[in-house]
C-alpha cells in the first residue's frame, strides 16, 4: 500500500560480497547485526543497521520484534519447474526416460486452467515454507500454465521469472509446439506480464535436445526484440542427453556452442545443471556473463552427476552460480536441503581432487573451493543467486532500496536432538558473534530443512508462519 511504513527488529545476517573472493577470511563477505532494525516503506528497505542508530532516525516507528531467530534475505531459487509440483520423488529413471514416463504426462494436465491454478497455489506455498521468496521457473508449452503462474505470483506480490516453454521434438504430440506458435505466444505473454508488478519474463527453450535450430532461432529473435528479457534453459545435465545433443547439432563443437550459435549465451542467461561442461565451456560461460543453476538434489536424485562447484568458482574464470531445487527432478522445494546436498557434492568432488585417490589429480585450490562452508552456502542462496540472475539491484541482501523479502530461521528446530546439537556452539544461547551465527547456519544447512523456516516475509509483510510455532 502506498505510504506504508513498518519496521522489523531482530538479528540479521546477509552478504555484501562473494565469499569465494575471501578464501579463509569469509567473514569479510558477510554482515551480522546482533540487534538490528530494518525500516520498510512501500515494500522497500528504507533504512537498515544497528537498532540503536536506526531507531533514532525513525522516532515512533512501530517495530515487529523477531526474537531468537536469524533473519536472512529470502532465498532465491534459480531453477524450478512449476508443473512438476506433484511429480517429485518419481521412481526409477534417469533424465530422458524420466521425462517421457513421468514428466510430460503430468505437464499436459496444466493445459487445464483449474488444475494449473490449484497447482500454482500449492507451488508458492511450498516455496514459502522453505524460505524461498524469488524463483526462476519453467512452465509448460501451453500458455495457460504461464498465465496462471504469473497470476498467482502477482496476487502474492512475489518476484518471479518465468516464460512459456519451447520444445518441438522428442516429446509427445500434446507437448510439442511449433517455433512460430512459440514465437507469437511468447511475444503476447511478454507484452502482458514482463515488468508488470514483480513479474519478469524468461524466453525459455526447454533444452537444446528438445529444440530444433528453428526453435532456437525463434528464441534468438525474441531476445533480439526483447533484450530486457531473461533466458532460461538446461544444459549438460546427463551423459545420454549430451550424446543426443552432439548427434543433433553436428555443426557445433560442444553443447555450449549451440547457444552461442543462436546468440543466446550472455547476461541474463541461465542454464540448469552444467555438470558435464568442459573447462573451456565454463570459461566461455564466465566470459559471457552467463549463469549456471546448480541443482544438487536433482543431480543426485536423477543420477546425473556431480557439478564442479570448485571449478566454476575458479577466480580466473568465475561463473555466476545460482542454486535450484529443480523440483520434480529435485525431491524437495527446500533450499536448505539443496545446500545439504550441495555440500555433499563438493565433498565427493574432492575424493579425486584432494589427492586421496590419486595424488596426480591433486588440486588443492580447487578442492578448497569445493567445500561449501556456511558463508558460501547461504551466499549462493541469497546474494549469489541474485547476482547470477541479474537481480542484485532489487534483492539479495539488506541494502537500502532493495525489496524487503526475508526469512526468519530457527536454528534449534528440526530433528529431535537439533537444539542439543546446536548448543555445542553457543551453549543454548543466541549467537553473539558472526562466527557463532555462521556455525549455527552450518548446523541448519547440514541437518535442517523446512522446519527451520519459522517465518517468510514478502515486501515487508509476513507471508508464511510455521504451523504450531
Ligand atoms: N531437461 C529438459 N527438461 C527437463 C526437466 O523437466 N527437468 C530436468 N531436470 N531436466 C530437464
Ligand atoms: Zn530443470
Amino acid at each position: 500500500m502506498a505510504g506504508e511504513t513498518s519496521a522489523i527488529r531482530g538479528m540479521f545476517f546477509d552478504f555484501v560480497d562473494d565469499p569465494w573472493k575471501h578464501v579463509g577470511r569469509e567473514q569479510e563477505s558477510a554482515r551480522f547485526i546482533f540487534d538490528g532494525l530494518m525500516v520498510v516503506e512501500d515494500g522497500l528497505i528504507a533504512d537498515f543497521g544497528d537498532y540503536a542508530e536506526v531507531s533514532k532516525r525513525h522516532p515512533g516507528v512501530q517495530a515487529t520484534h523477531i526474537t531468537n531467530r536469524l533473519i536472512l534475505p529470502g532465498f532465491i531459487d534459480g531453477h524450478v519447474h512449476f508443473p512438476q509440483v506433484r511429480v517429485l520423488g518419481a521412481y526409477g529413471n534417469q533424465l530422458l526416460d524420466w521425462l517421457q514416463n513421468w514428466i510430460f504426462p503430468e505437464e499436459e494436465k496444466y493445459s487445464d486452467r483449474n488444475y494449473a491454478r490449484d497447482a500454482a497455489g500449492r507451488f508458492f506455498d511450498a516455496l514459502l515454507a522453505g524460505g524461498t521468496t524469488t524463483c526462476q521457473a519453467f512452465t509448460t508449452s501451453n500458455p495457460v500454465s504461464t498465465e496462471e503462474l504469473f497470476g498467482e505470483a502477482a496476487r502474492r506480490n512475489l518476484r518471479l521469472i518465468a516464460g512459456l516453454t519451447g520444445i518441438d521434438r522428442f516429446a509427445p504430440q500434446t507437448t510439442v509446439i511449433s517455433p512460430e506458435y512459440f514465437y507469437s505466444e511468447s511475444k503476447r505473454l511478454i507484452e502482458h506480464y514482463h515488468r508488470k508488478g514483480r513479474n519478469l519474463y524468461a524466453i525459455t527453450p526447454r533444452f537444446a535436445v528438445g529444440c530444433t535450430d528453428e526453435m532456437m532461432e525463434a528464441c534468438r529473435r525474441l531476445k533480439e526484440e526483447h533484450p530486457d528479457c531473461w533466458i532460461n534453459t538446461h544444459i549438460s545435465e546427463n551423459p545420454s542427453e549430451l550424446r543426443t545433443s552432439r548427434n543433433e547439432f553436428p555443426d557445433c563443437q560442444d553443447y555450449t556452442q549451440v547457444h552461442e550459435k543462436h546468440k543466446l549465451l550472455g547476461p541474463k542467461f541461465t542454464a540448469g545443471h552444467g555438470i558435464w561442461l568442459s573447462d573451456d565451456e565454463l570459461q566461455r560461460f564466465s566470459k559471457a556473463g552467463a549463469a549456471i543453476a546448480f541443482c544438487p538434489l536433482s543431480n543426485l536424485f536423477l543420477g546425473s552427476g556431480l557439478f564442479r562447484i570448485g571449478r566454476a568458482t575458479d577466480p580466473e574464470h568465475p561463473v555466476r552460480v545460482a542454486l535450484g531445487c529443480d523440483v520434480g527432478g529435485g525431491n524437495a522445494f527446500s533450499l536448505i536441503r539443496v545446500l545439504e546436498e550441495a555440500y555433499k557434492i563438493g565433498m565427493c568432488n574432492n575424493t579425486m581432487l584432494d589427492g586421496s585417490v590419486d595424488p596426480r589429480f591433486q588440486n588443492g585450490a580447487e578442492a578448497e573451493r569445493n567445500k561449501l562452508n556456511p558463508y558460501r552456502g547461504f551466499y549462493l542462496a541469497t546474494l549469489g543467486g541474485a547476482r547470477a540472475l541479474y537481480l542484485d539491484d532489487l534483492i539479495g541482501n539488506f541494502d537500502k532500496g532493495k525489496e524487503a523479502d526475508f526469512v526468519a530461521l530457527d536454528w534449534n528446530a528440526g530433528q529431535a536432538a537439533m537444539s542439543w546439537h546446536q548448543s555445542l556452539i553457543t551453549g543454548g544461547n543466541a549467537p553473539e558473534t558472526m562466527d557463532q551465527a555462521s556455525q549455527l547456519l552450518f548446523g541448519i544447512m547440514a541437518c535442517g530443512d523446512d522446519r527451520n523456516v519459522d517465518e517468510t516475509w514478502i515486501a515487508g509483510r509476513r507471508a508464511y508462519k510455521k504451523a504450531g510455532a
